[in-house]
């Protein structure tokens, strides 16, 4: 099986440009289905969730060509409501934004309950409180959502949790609702406001994305346009740890440093020297880095998509760090594998407790979604040795030319192909 081979102990020094937001892209895509014609998205980041968002899009009726490497024209004039159960949409966890997005325009819609990384229960029950708050009715039968209404009225919708998920699914169909839908407790995420922005820029009326409540005037009629999706905060946040970690001084070039607020204070409070401008920022680790506290919290506090990163960042920092995750239950499954390296971790519940000033050792790793899988890319980059991460594909469906980009921080990566464990079979 493939695998990432990366000889620790390089710091990273340079400049890296992060692509469009994996989190936009993955909703603005679907989002085009609601329109009333082409629509052309722009730097979107070549990733593997997009490559098989297309695919859902074509297999739906839609016609998705990539016009380059990071753009896609979407025309969703043929669009029919197929039930989204083949593989590519399996594969992918925000397949069910289908689900919104064809409900609004067909009153029916039908997708296979959601795949994508597995840390812990993800249900969608928010989802569906809002689907039925609009007038549909839901079934989940056979692993499969069907969804259908005769008419989506507009209705006061508050969610239990602030979910990214819940959130634009019920924008995506409340746009096609009759009348005014709230949103109380709406998640506040970029990547929200980037697909309410999308919305609005064909014709929707959505106000407040990016606060608690957001107000979706429906019925409106929408037309195709133009579309350029926001940078990847996780991406810069992951460089920006890369450099930490690495004792480096990395610059993190097309990113929106507001975003970054939550990450920089964090590395701040470690002794980093984070310096911003417009589009980018500059991250200098001291040569003694602090202990720190983390608690993950919805937008704009620290993210849960860089808890992982910052606890490998964590557990080679002297002293005692406390990591607290309060988004996502059982997203500490990758401990065991720092630990494996010699990072000294205790685990209790959702949270987890760093003894630091770990020495970590290279070894064979695999990942067991994304941001686990980063976690031990990250912890690579700082170990004595060779460390070779299986499981390659989860982290190639959130990160684009990654490998590319670590070399040209100075970092000893390679992508390698099937190698022998020592059980003698192939990884
Ligand atoms: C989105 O997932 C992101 N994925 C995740 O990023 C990210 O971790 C998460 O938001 C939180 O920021 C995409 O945008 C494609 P949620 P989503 O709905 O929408 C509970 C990455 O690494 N919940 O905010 O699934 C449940 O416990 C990925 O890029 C319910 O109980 O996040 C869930 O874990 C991983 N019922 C938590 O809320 C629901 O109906 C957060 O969910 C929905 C959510």
């Amino acid at each position: 099986m493939e695998h990432l081979a990366i000889t620790g102990m390089q710091r990273l020094a340079g400049h890296v440009s992060v692509n469009g937001a994996k989190n936009a892209a993955l909703a603005v895509i679907p989002a085009a289905l609601c329109a009333g014609g082409v629509c052309v998205i722009d730097n979107l980041p070549m990733i593997d969730d997009v490559k098989s968002y297309i695919d859902v899009l074509n297999r739906l009726g839609a016609r998705a060509e990539l016009l380059d490497n990071h753009t896609l024209r979407v025309d969703p004039v043929h669009v029919a409501p197929v039930t989204a159960d083949f593989d590519s949409a399996k594969k992918i966890r925000a397949s069910y934004y289908v689900l919104g997005a064809m409900l609004g325009r067909f009153g029916e819609a039908a997708a296979a309950l959601p795949g994508g990384c597995n840390f812990g229960a993800r249900p969608i029950d928010f989802h569906i409180k809002g689907f039925e708050a609009l007038g549909a009715e839901v079934i989940v039968e056979h692993g499969v959502i069907y969804v259908r209404a005769d008419e989506l009225k507009g209705a006061h919708i508050y969610l239990d949790f602030a979910s990214v998920g819940a959130t634009i699914n019920i924008m995506l169909a409340a746009v096609n609702a009759k009348g005014l839908t709230v949103i109380e407790n709406a998640a506040k995420e970029p990547h929200v406001v980037d697909v309410a922005n999308f919305l609005n820029y064909i014709g929707a009326n959505i106000r407040g994305a990016g606060t608690n409540t957001i107000r979706i005037n429906g019925g409106e009629r929408l037309r195709g346009g133009d579309y350029t999706i926001i940078p990847d905060m996780i991406e810069a946040g992951t460089f920006m740890i890369a450099g930490a970690i690495t004792g480096g001084d990395v610059h993190v070039h097309n990113i929106i440093p507001k975003h970054m607020e939550s990450v920089s204070a964090k590395l701040r409070e470690m002794n980093c020297v984070v310096d911003e401008d417009e589009d980018s920022i500059r991250v200098r680790a001291a040569e003694l880095l602090s202990p720190a506290n983390v608690k993950t919290q919805v937008y704009p506090g620290f993210p849960t998509d860089l808890q992982p990163q910052m606890c490998a960042l964590l557990t080679t920092v002297q002293g005692t760090s406390i990591i607290r995750e309060t988004v996502t239950d059982n997203r500490f499954q990758y401990i065991g594998e720092l630990e494996r390296m010699g990072a000294r971790i205790h685990v209790d519940g959702r949270q987890a407790v760093i003894d630091g000033g770990a020495v970590l050792s290279g070894t064979d790793v695999s990942a067991s979604d994304l941001r686990a899988g980063m976690s031990l890319i990250t912890a690579g980059l700082a170990a004595v040795g060779e460390t070779r991460l299986a499981n390659l594909h989860y982290v190639d469906r959130g990160y684009e030319d990654l490998d590319e980009k670590l070399r040209s921080l100075g970092a000893c990566v390679e992508r390698r192909g099937a190698v022998k464990s020592d059980v003698g079979s192939y990884i």
